[in-house]
């Protein structure tokens, strides 16, 4: 990298993100998060971690746990993250996030952990049954963002929340302890793909933990699955319209538009202008066509990752340490400021 790449890389900030090694990377993970970091990488720093800590606030069974920190790693770079580029490692070897998650529960209130509206959704009724680590879980994405002092949080809408409170936390550790350590944090949330809905649910957000496979379109899905998802997907029986606004109260249609938008790059209203007037069953197949059309490069290549995990564990080593040489001068510093001997 030239000197003048590197000046400009450190004016416009340093972004951090990542995503939980939980189960299937999907369109939604895609849309909403990959693509975006991708974008970034030219002009920021990057760090993208795989968030295996954040992954066992829920039960992971060892062995399948260890295949997906992998397969999560393979999905960055297939979508587009460089490794020689972008620093990319999983979180649980660089240590600084486990010590500054705990300072940060010491910081972090409890009525501001109350208001998580995703630890209501995941824990559900059973919240006498829920990990403590589920509770704490925003402490922990506050720390893996604050350790590197980063600047800009590329995700997708449903992370919000984490990143406000990731501000008040940093907000009341600077003004508790006098210092001005971190950095206020700006989320970047963008485009048609920020929040990208179920396929059988226009209302609840695709997931990975949704137990229907048809919710989801995965970035391992082959093209006969991916027209098989898109062709039972919910819809109505009317027509598409000639503008988007007139697509008000069928939140299955919207979905569907916006992913056709987003995968195409175009605006809802360009979607709509271009079918206007058909029916879901012509609609659907255009967006067969677009989506395997992008995602088939992407399945092609996570396969051929997959079949080489050496190759995948020194990215995430290598990366792994070119993250703790950041976090390192940043976690004394804050130790210091807490008053611990050092
Ligand atoms: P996770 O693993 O649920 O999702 C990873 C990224 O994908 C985005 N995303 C979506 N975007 C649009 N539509 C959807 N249906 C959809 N589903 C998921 C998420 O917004 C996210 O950007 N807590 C985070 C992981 C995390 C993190 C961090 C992120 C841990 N520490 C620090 C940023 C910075 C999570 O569970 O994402």
């Amino acid at each position: 990298m030239s000197d003048n790449t590197n000046t400009q890389t450190k004016q416009n900030g340093r972004v951090f993100s990542g995503a939980q090694p939980s189960g299937n990377m999907h369109l939604g993970n895609y849309l909403g998060a990959f693509r975006n970091w991708v974008k970034l990488q030219d002009t920021f720093e990057c760090i993208y971690c795989v968030v295996d800590m954040h992954a066992i606030t829920v039960w992971q069974d060892p062995e399948t746990l260890r295949a997906q920190i992998r397969e999560a790693a393979a999905a960055y770079i297939a979508a587009g993250v460089d490794p020689e580029k972008s620093i990319l490692f999983n979180q649980s070897q660089v240590p600084g996030h486990a010590e500054l998650a705990w300072i940060f529960n010491c910081v972090s209130r409890l009525g501001w952990l109350n208001r998580m509206t995703q630890f209501k959704d995941k824990a559900g009724k059973n919240r006498e049954k829920a990990s403590v680590g589920l509770y704490v879980y925003p402490n922990l994405m506050a720390a893996d963002i604050l350790l590197y002092q980063a600047t800009h949080v590329p995700v997708g809408e449903d992370q919000k929340q984490h990143l406000e409170l990731t501000r008040d936390i940093a907000q009341k550790f600077n003004n508790d302890f006098k210092t001005d350590l971190f950095p206020e944090v700006e989320p970047i949330i963008q485009g048609e793909g920020a929040r990208v809905m179920s396929l059988r649910n226009g209302s609840a957000k695709m997931s990975k933990s949704d137990p229907s496979e048809y919710s989801r379109i995965n970035l391992n899905d082959d093209a006969d699955t991916i027209q098989q998802k898109i062709r039972k997907a919910k819809t109505d029986a009317e027509l598409l319209p000639a503008t988007a606004d007139q697509l008000e109260g069928r939140p299955e249609a919207i979905n569907l538009v916006g992913i056709y938008a987003a995968l195409a790059d175009m605006s809802r209203d360009a979607v709509c202008a271009e079918y206007e007037g058909k029916g879901f069953g012509d609609f659907k197949r255009g967006l067969t066509d677009l989506a395997v059309e992008k995602l088939a490069p992407i399945t092609e290549e996570m396969a051929r990752l997959q079949n080489d995990n050496a190759y995948i564990d020194s990215i995430l080593k290598n990366g792994s340490e070119r993250a703790q040489a950041i976090a390192e001068p940043i976690i004394a510093e804050i130790k210091k400021t807490v008053g611990f001997l050092t």
